[in-house]
């Protein structure tokens, strides 16, 4: 199994592209069920979980091509990619437990094959590093939409008379997955859906847009409250991936955490509001301009020092839950302490006791974590766990004095495109190893 080696210590100066957005390109590529046409996505980030999507997609029959872009002037480090998706027929309704352990998101097929073909079988996800994370919430709503469900050997079996039925649907709480699974199948209901107490996440907004250039009709998307009217069929479309926001925001923590300068092209402050607020407060310099993102750190022991400052993780636009472990990593050294709360997953706190091999002084308390700043951070042997603990233990082995190995990098590959080469190309002395 790869590991990531780090000699910490030096601070970021440079440049990094922004990739397409991992949240953002999932459900589009589910999207692509919803037509027999085809379905053209752009700045499509070249990742695990994409390809685990496309892996599933292909044996619902969507046929894929996928074309590295070239002469979009990001050179090597942000090239992304086209993927054209054509689901002409139907291949399968069934979504094996082996495609969907892989990856949480897979359950995101569940809505566009039920509302094209008035059946389907997706394995349940299962449980998952960061907590039980069941999909009642989808099932819910798609009975409320006139569907049969069952649950039967590990699968959810999903059949509709005739067509799904627009309805009124208040979600209990917000949920990404959700919302999107349940935009996507209202597209072809019969009849208007009214959906309340939707995610508002820049992902939503983008699916809507695209689902809106195939042919759906929807209003609301990125508030609380979407409408959408159903047709009897979409049609293809071409689209462009919106930026990484969560991509953006770990760039900004290492930049931070290393005292660097460092400017993030192709994306935007809009993805991510109230992030500059907040590392204002913990004394870091975000400021945008046609260049791009620039960041200013501020170096280990300069005056006035790195702050530490309360963040609670919330639904957007609050701060991400998909930020939560790398804003934690940069406390780790503010000067003072720092109260963290996960209020979205009920069990992401494990990148805290491997923080902690690293120097750290965190007690968790409930959904709370109380970070007291040290003056430094030592490398060490660490494990990663799930997608963003793992990049947390990067930027904290970016911070710290001496050699961080980073154990089970695979996580990383799940998020995050040319990691080491991104890092690398602002002065980080990282490197993967062969097992
Ligand atoms: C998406 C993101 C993930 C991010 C999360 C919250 C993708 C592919 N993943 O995940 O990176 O961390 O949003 O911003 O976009 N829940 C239920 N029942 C349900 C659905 C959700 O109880 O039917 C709970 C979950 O366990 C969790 C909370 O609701 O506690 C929010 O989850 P949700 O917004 O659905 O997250 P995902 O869409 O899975």
């Amino acid at each position: 199994m790869d590991r990531i080696l780090i000699r910490g210590g030096a601070p970021l100066r440079g440049t990094i592209p922004i990739a397409g957005s991992k949240n953002a390109g999932l459900p589009l590529m589910a999207a692509s069920l919803l037509t027999e046409e085809p379905l053209v996505l752009g700045n499509l980030p070249h990742l695990a979980d994409i390809v685990s999507m496309a892996n599933l997609l292909a044996q619902h029959g969507v046929s894929l091509g996928m074309e590295a872009e070239t002469g979009n002037g990001r050179g090597e480090l942000g090239r992304g990619h086209t993927l054209t998706l054509q689901a002409g027929r139907i291949a399968s309704t069934e979504a094996p437990y082996d495609l969907v352990r892989k990856m949480r998101a897979s359950v995101l097929v569940l809505g566009p094959l039920l509302a094209r073909c008035g059946i389907a079988r997706v394995s349940l996800p299962g449980g998952c590093a960061i907590g039980a994370r069941p999909v009642d919430l989808h099932l819910k709503a798609l009975e409320q939409m006139g569907a049969d469900i069952t649950i039967a050997g590990g699968y959810v079996e999903a059949t509709v008379p005739g067509q799904l039925r627009g309805a009124e649907i208040t979600f209990p709480f917000v949920s990404v997955g959700a919302t999107e699974n349940i935009l996507m199948a209202a597209t072809l209901a019969d009849g208007e859906s009214v959906l309340i107490n939707t995610a508002r996440e820049p992902e939503i907004v983008d699916l809507a847009r695209c689902l809106t250039a195939m042919g759906a009709d929807i209003e609301g998307a990125g508030t609380d409250r979407i409408v959408v009217r159903g047709k009897r069929s979409l049609h293809g479309a071409s689209h462009q991936v919106i930026a990484d926001r969560i991509e953006t925001g770990t760039y900004v923590m290492a930049a931070a955490i290393t005292g660097g300068d460092v400017t993030l092209t192709h994306s935007s402050l809009a993805l991510l509001p109230g992030l500059s607020k907040v590392l204002g407060k913990a004394g870091i310099a975000l400021t945008e301009s046609e260049a791009g993102i620039r960041v200013q750190g501020r170096r280990l022991g300069e005056r006035p020092t790195l702050s530490g400052v309360d963040v609670m993780t919330e639904p957007f636009p609050g701060f991400p839950t998909d930020l939560q472990a790398q804003m934690m990593a940069l406390m780790c050294i503010a000067d003072g302490a720092a109260m963290i709360t996960e209020t979205i997953f009920e069990n992401r706190f494990m990148h805290v006791p491997e923080l902690c091999r690293l120097g750290a002084n965190i007690t968790v308390h409930g959904a709370s974590a109380l970070i007291r700043g040290v003056p430094k951070l030592t490398g060490a042997p660490v494990m990663a766990t799930d997608l963003r603990a793992s990049v947390s233990l990067v930027l904290a082995g970016l911070a710290a004095e001496g050699e961080t190995t980073i154990n089970r990098v695979y996580h990383l590959d799940r998020g995050y495109e040319r990691l080491e080469a991104k890092l690398s190309a602002c002065g980080a002395t990282i490197e993967r190893l062969g097992s």
